[in-house]
């Protein structure tokens, strides 16, 4: 059942069952040795039509939460209660700009890459195709992919005890808008190519 689990999340797309149990809802804070960008909250900010990356904004825990700093966590509930894995959501609301618009949609965080740069945008859209599990640390918080099936070194082996990877990134980016972003960096090892990059931690605070 381990290896099932563990390839089951390794290979991110695979639909799980009993996955809909939703968190309460929560915000992200960016902690950094950067204090201009420590606290601060991550918002959905828009890329395209339906489309939201994860960006900085300058909202910090003093301030209200709104719609697009408003996350959660469907959690696969057939798990023990340790860390969960599970899809991040936000909601996008429909008409946005219209004051009585309370069409909530669910959209779930993917990565998405291109085979020339070493990280992935956290990217928001209603399609559910191939959403990304991340997890809280039940201790602090933070959000973190375990690392199951180490290739750093050969043959791979699978770990007796899962890695708590946390390859977040603060980076200008251009997925379509030039924005500062949260990225994550593939592998275990080195720094992102981008320049900008700055390593940080997530953390959420439930609201
Ligand atoms: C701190 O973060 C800001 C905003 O991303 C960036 O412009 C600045 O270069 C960073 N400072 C350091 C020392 O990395
Ligand atoms: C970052 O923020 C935390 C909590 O808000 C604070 O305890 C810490 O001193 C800050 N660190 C820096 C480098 O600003
Ligand atoms: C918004 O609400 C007002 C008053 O209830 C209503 O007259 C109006 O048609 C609504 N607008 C939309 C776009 O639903
Ligand atoms: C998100 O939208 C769904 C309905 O589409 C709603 O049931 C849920 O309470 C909303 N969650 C948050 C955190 O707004
Ligand atoms: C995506 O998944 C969420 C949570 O399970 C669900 O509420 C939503 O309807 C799904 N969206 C689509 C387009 O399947």
């Amino acid at each position: 059942m381990k290896l099932v689990f563990a390839l089951a999340v390794f290979l991110n797309g695979i639909a799980l069952a009993q996955r809909d149990a939703n968190s309460k809802p929560f915000r992200l804070f960016i902690k950094s040795s950067n204090s201009t960008i420590n606290g601060t909250a991550l918002g959905a900010c828009h890329q395209g039509a339906a489309i939201e990356g994860a960006c900085i904004t300058s909202d910090r825990i003093t301030d209200p939460p709104r719609s697009y700093t408003t996350f959660y966590h469907s959690e696969w509930a057939n798990e023990p209660a340790n860390d969960l894995p599970g899809i991040l959501f936000y909601n996008l609301t429909l008409g946005g700009s219209q004051p009585n618009s309370t069409r909530q949609v669910p959209s779930a965080m993917q990565f998405e890459s291109i085979a020339t740069s070493d990280i992935a945008w956290p990217n928001f859209s209603p399609k559910n195709i191939t959403n990304t599990y991340v997890y809280f640390a039940k201790d602090c918080e933070e959000m973190y992919i375990p690392l199951n099936l180490d290739d750093t070194v050969s043959p791979p082996a699978y770990l007796e005890k899962t890695k708590k990877v946390q390859n977040w990134y603060v980076c200008l980016t251009r997925w379509s808008y030039l924005y500062t972003t949260l990225n994550w960096k593939f592998g275990v090892t080195g720094k992102p190519q981008n320049p900008s990059c700055q390593k940080v931690s997530v953390y959420r605070v439930f609201i």
